[in-house]
């Protein structure tokens, strides 16, 4: 192996960039997993609450309700295995770094989940059957075990953006205890709880009951949505431990990350308020159609909060460490040197489709360099961001990619690859004409390389 990086088989995902498929398989997956988590402390609380005879308690936990814990813990589960898939086709050695750094914890995870499975399974097969002590340890077993396995993958995600003192030798447990772990842990504990009440609502009000009984029912589970109310405090706490740089990005620096967390920040807001001052103190009433609302602005608030939590991330997926191409940070200079594609075994899946082998060479260090973030023509769309400029600028400014953009690595390659993704970049805009100028301008290849040099090698930001 005289490569300076592993290359591993990459996917293509068309009009889809890889890193919104990750995106939206982990944003439903996180929605469904944080609804079991607070869906097992809300049965738990409510066969308690049953057992000292609380009218319709017990009815409630065994209602649809159970049925939609179950199943949200059922798909949590397979999206959980189709994020090991996508990860493995999108980010091979970010998983391989996760799991070299972590596999005793993530085996530990893999422990509380299946213990998890297993109880909940037996509550669903038998709880009807079982006495009073049986079901309410059942139930607390699955509360607990689906929260622990929360415990342990959140230290391990809250490393990849906040590593804190492992970088500096610190070992698994500075990575995996690292200053983003409480803040994110208990945020997104408040967030299970909440979506649990919602559900709930909704739930409550398909059952057969009389209007005060299930009003009475809905204030109960209402109170599962009061952790709500500290969410824009740990929301704080946790924008105060994430690195300077995507701090700024949130606050501004980046519209459409500040515009999700204004968004996230608003819904949670929203709902918040109308469950503690709505339910809790005014003792509304909240119908089906109501309660389905506020789940679906806390979907949005969900979805908006990983975007912001992915993108902060950029241009790493482990901070410090691994840049989103899979590159390390002191690999750029090797690959300076050698270019981007030299070791790269993999055959483009549309070879034929490129009139001359600098166009093939430039849709493979498109490939290699940019399209963990960028397509062409969808998502994040390079050639249409590209369209205006001239070719000079291009040169420029795909050169010096972290001051071009912050959330970009630094261009792991040579002059040559440059110049090949700039002419894949023109010749993509001009429609992919059946001919196409080869440019190998010495002249041309001397200013990008004086370029590259100018920029060096580290990341935006950094000595
Ligand atoms: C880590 C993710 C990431 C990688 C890798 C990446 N980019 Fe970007 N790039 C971005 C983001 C995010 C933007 C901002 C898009 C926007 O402002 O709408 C951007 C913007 C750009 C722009 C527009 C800049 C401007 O000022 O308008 C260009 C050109 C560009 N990228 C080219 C590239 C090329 C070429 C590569 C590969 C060599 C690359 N990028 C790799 C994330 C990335």
């Amino acid at each position: 192996m005289d490569s300076p990086v592993p290359y591993y088989p990459v996917n293509e995902f068309g009009p889809l960039m890889k890193g919104l498929v990750i995106g939206g398989v982990g944003i439903f997956h996180v929605f469904l997993a944080q609804f079991a988590i607070g869906g097992g402390m809300l049965l738990y609380y409510f066969e308690r609450l049953g057992q000292r005879g609380v009218p319709d308690a017990r009815t409630f936990v065994d209602s649809t309700f159970k049925v939609l814990v179950l199943v949200s813990f059922v798909v949590g589960a397979l999206s959980g295995v189709a994020m090991w898939f996508t990860t493995i086709q999108v980010g091979a050695r970010t998983i391989g770094l996760m799991i070299d750094e972590f596999h005793w914890l993530w085996a530990t995870e893999w422990v509380w989940f299946g213990i998890e499975i297993s109880a909940g399974y037996a509550f669903y097969r038998f709880g009807p059957t079982l006495d009073h002590k049986a079901r309410r340890r059942l139930l607390a077993i699955y509360a607990i075990a689906s929260w622990m396995s929360l415990f342990w993958i959140n230290g391990i995600l809250a490393w990849q953006l906040t590593p804190g003192r492992w970088l500096e030798g610190g070992g698994m447990w500075a990575g995996f205890f690292n200053p983003s772990f409480w803040p994110s842990l208990l945020f997104r504990t408040a967030v299970a709880t909440t979506l649990a009440a919602l559900v709930a609502c909704i739930v409550i009000n398909t059952m057969d009951l009389p209007r005060e009984r299930k009003a009475a029912l809905i204030r109960i589970a209402s109170r599962f949505a009061v952790p709500m109310a500290v969410m824009p405090l740990l929301g704080m706490w946790f924008v105060a431990v994430i690195p300077a740089d995507s701090r700024q990005w949130l606050m501004g620096g980046s519209m459409p990350m500040t515009m999700f967390v204004g968004v996230a920040a608003a819904a949670s807001l929203l709902i918040g308020a109308y469950v503690v001052v709505g339910l809790v103190l005014k003792r509304l009433y909240i119908n089906g159609a109501t309660a389905t609302l506020l789940l679906a602005l806390a979907f949005g608030a969900t979805a908006a909060g990983e975007f912001v939590r992915e993108g902060a991330r950029k241009p790493y997926t482990v901070r410090g460490v691994l840049y989103s191409t899979s590159i390390t940070p002191a690999e750029v200079a090797a690959l300076r040197i050698d270019g981007a594609t030299k070791h790269d075994p993999y055959p483009l899946r549309d070879q034929a489709r490129y009139p001359t082998p600098q166009l093939v060479h430039g849709a493979k260090v498109h490939r290699t360099l940019c399209d963990a973030c960028h397509t062409l023509h969808g998502a994040n769309a390079v050639v249409e961001l590209t369209r205006t400029w001239t070719d000079d600028q291009l040169r420029l400014n795909i050169s010096k990619l972290q001051r071009t953009k912050a959330f970009m690595p630094p261009f792991a390659g040579n002059a040559a690859d440059v110049e090949a993704v700039v002419q894949l970049l023109r010749w993509e805009a001009a429609g992919t004409p059946a001919r196409w100028p080869v440019s190998d301008d010495p002249a041309t290849l001397a200013q990008i390389k004086t370029w590259l040099d100018e920029v060096g090698t580290s990341a935006a930001g950094e000595p």
